[in-house]
């Protein structure tokens, strides 16, 4: 926490990309931390209300370009790295490098994979901070907000992988399913896929349609495989399927778990019981199941559990905002953690509807 309770001073690299717009959204209100640092690539030097006129009525500083930035005398307590996967790794060296003192929490997937090898195999490159890997804490913050309290780098987790950990780190810690008989049935809205122009992405090519991408070699498989393994005790290899829906935001993972050792009802209680005092988590009553429309906005994670009419089986739903849970929200909430504020400190935004 900074001295003599002054607001943290705060960056956001990447503030003109989407998890950039939504970290805004979130720290513009936030009563203990003041922005100081803004950056952007092709829109460096415009204003934050050129990129996103929501943001004219608050006084924030410009976008400038990350290069050539005196992190030491930006003397920043925290930075939210929001930029593209493998630009971050040399940023996050030279920020952390010029100012050691400075925290970071890194939204994109560059410091996610403990193993240096795995990282190689999934992205196709070398490491560029193998040093810094190994300080790097993964940031799901209700499992890991002990280590997330000391941390001076965390690894925010990614979208789909946070609306599948969260109901199912907790039943294979309990080993109350089959680690080998899992399946994630995931959808996203459009915003997870950035701000950037591509021509899949264009409204023509989405609207009116729904399909499955990166099937059978998603990236977020390696970080469901790490971390389910970690809570199962064992290698567990996670059947993964995303899916692009035509919507803004949202994730709705409809997860098929087998190999039950009790009733489907246990595995609602189990849940219910881990997450009885977590703010961001909602369990709903068993057999009901949520909608991506219960979270938008907000940083909570709905789930939902029912039984499957096939004996030893059940049905898990779980639903976030992949740019708040997802993404942004969760960013906040570990920053909140690393600097010694109530967790929810921000972030208590009840979700937008209709
Ligand atoms: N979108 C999601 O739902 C989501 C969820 C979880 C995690 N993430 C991760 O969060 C990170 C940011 O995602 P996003 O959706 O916000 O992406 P985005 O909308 O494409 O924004 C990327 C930001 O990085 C800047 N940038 C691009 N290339 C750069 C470079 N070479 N050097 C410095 N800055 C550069 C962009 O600046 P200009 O706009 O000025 O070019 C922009 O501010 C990604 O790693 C992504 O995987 C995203």
């Amino acid at each position: 926490m900074p001295a003599n309770d002054k607001k943290a001073k705060i960056g956001v690299l990447g503030a003109s990309g989407y998890t950039g717009a939504e970290l805004l959204r979130l720290l513009i209100p936030h009563p203990k931390v003041e922005i100081v640092l803004l950056t952007a690539d092709r829109r460096a030097g415009k204003t934050v209300a050129d990129v996103f006129p929501q943001f004219a009525p608050y006084d924030l500083p410009a976008l400038r370009s990350i290069d050539g930035a005196d992190w030491k005398a930006a003397g920043l307590d925290l930075a939210f790295c929001a930029l593209p996967h493998g630009t971050t790794q040399k940023a996050i060296a030279a920020l952390l490098g010029a100012a050691p003192a400075t925290k970071a929490v890194d939204l994109s997937a560059d410091f996610r994979l403990a193993d240096l090898a795995a990282y190689e195999r999934w992205y196709g490159h070398a490491h560029a901070a193998p040093e810094l890997q190994k300080e790097a804490v993964y940031g799901l913050t209700e499992i890991y907000r002990h280590k997330v309290k000391a941390a001076r780098l965390v690894a925010n987790p990614g979208c789909y992988t946070t609306c599948a950990q969260l109901p199912l780190i907790p039943l294979l810690k309990a080993k109350a399913i089959d680690p080998d008989e899992i399946v994630v049935d995931a959808k996203s809205g459009m915003t997870g896929a950035g701000r950037a122009a591509k021509e899949e992405m264009l409204f023509s090519e989405v609207s009116e349609g729904f399909h499955a991408y990166g099937v059978g070699h998603h990236r977020h498989m390696a970080e469901l495989d790490q971390e389910f393994s970690l809570a199962a005790g064992r290698e567990v290899i996670v059947s993964f399927t995303p899916h692009l829906t035509p919507m803004n935001r949202g994730i709705l993972s409809t997860i098929y778990v087998r190999g039950l050792k009790a009733q489907p009802q246990d595995l609602h209680a189990v849940l219910l019981k881990c997450y009885a005092k977590e703010p961001f988590v909602h369990v709903l009553p068993f057999g009901t199941v949520p909608q991506t429309r219960h979270v938008r906005g907000s940083n909570m994670t709905f789930i939902g559990v029912a039984a499957d009419r096939i004996a030893g089986r059940a049905i898990i739903c779980s639903a976030l905002d992949n740019l708040t849970k997802g993404a942004s929200g969760q960013a906040v909430q570990n920053m909140n953690v690393m600097l010694g504020y109530p967790e929810t400190t921000g972030l208590e935004q009840v979700a937008l509807f209709p």
